[in-house]
């Protein structure tokens, strides 16, 4: 059987999809990197995707005049990619319905929090802001709100005190580029099944939080 295919949309420093494709060239998880886009010409993550080998595609939204026609642009690179998945990795725009639809259930996303406290933007500060004692991580599918989709996978990680952004954000850090790999790997072959929006993975693996 082929092994399955992904494609990973990044927007900035590209830390997680530098840790998915070492996953795959070090024979750690069963599906290939087919693509990765980012929607920046001068990402990081453009580089590190050149380095590390993998066939990157800049799509910026500004080279069309509508929404609709920058997503449709990205989504048929998918397809010529023959993706099963998107991953979005640092992917720095909502996505609106028009693409979503054209993967159902296959869009995943990586958030520095435990949702659904501190969607958006800088959810370490507003963690530390907070005051919250216990941050950390989600992977959800990827619905037509702001990180509103179905959990995947969460993980805690402590925030102690005197914790700068930085800090907090760093320790999420090691734990994202961990997990990441993994949880990806379940869903990619479909070992999962809905039930109205909790996410019930068909198989356990040893160190993970996951819905029963
Ligand atoms: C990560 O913290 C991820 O959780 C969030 O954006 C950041 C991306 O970092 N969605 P990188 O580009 O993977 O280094």
């Amino acid at each position: 059987m082929s092994k399955k295919r992904i494609g990973i949309l990044v927007s900035g420093r590209g830390s997680n999809m530098e840790s998915i494709v070492k996953a795959v060239q070090r024979g750690m998880v069963s599906y290939d990197v087919a693509v990765c886009i980012s929607d920046r010409a001068r990402a990081q993550a453009v580089v590190r995707a050149r380095d590390l080998g993998v066939s990157v595609q800049v799509v910026r939204k500004r080279d069309y005049a509508r929404k609709d026609a920058f997503e449709d642009a990205m989504a048929d690179v998918l397809d010529a990619h023959r993706v099963d998945l998107v991953v979005l990795a640092g992917f720095m725009r909502l996505l609106s319905p028009h693409f979503i639809r054209r993967f159902p259930n296959r869009i995943v996303n990586i958030h520095p929090s435990l949702l659904p406290s501190f969607p958006g933007l800088d959810a370490q500060a507003q963690a530390v802001r907070h005051g919250v004692r216990i941050s950390g991580l989600t992977i959800h599918f990827v619905n037509e709100g702001l990180d509103s989709g179905p959990i995947i996978f969460q993980y805690p990680v402590p925030v102690l005190p005197g914790d700068s952004d930085e800090d907090l954000a760093n320790r999420i850090l090691k734990y994202e580029h961990e997990f990441y790999p993994r949880v990806i790997d379940i869903i990619v072959a479909g070992a999962f099944h809905l039930n109205d929006r909790r996410v019930v993975l068909d198989l356990k693996i040893k160190g993970m939080f996951t819905s029963a």
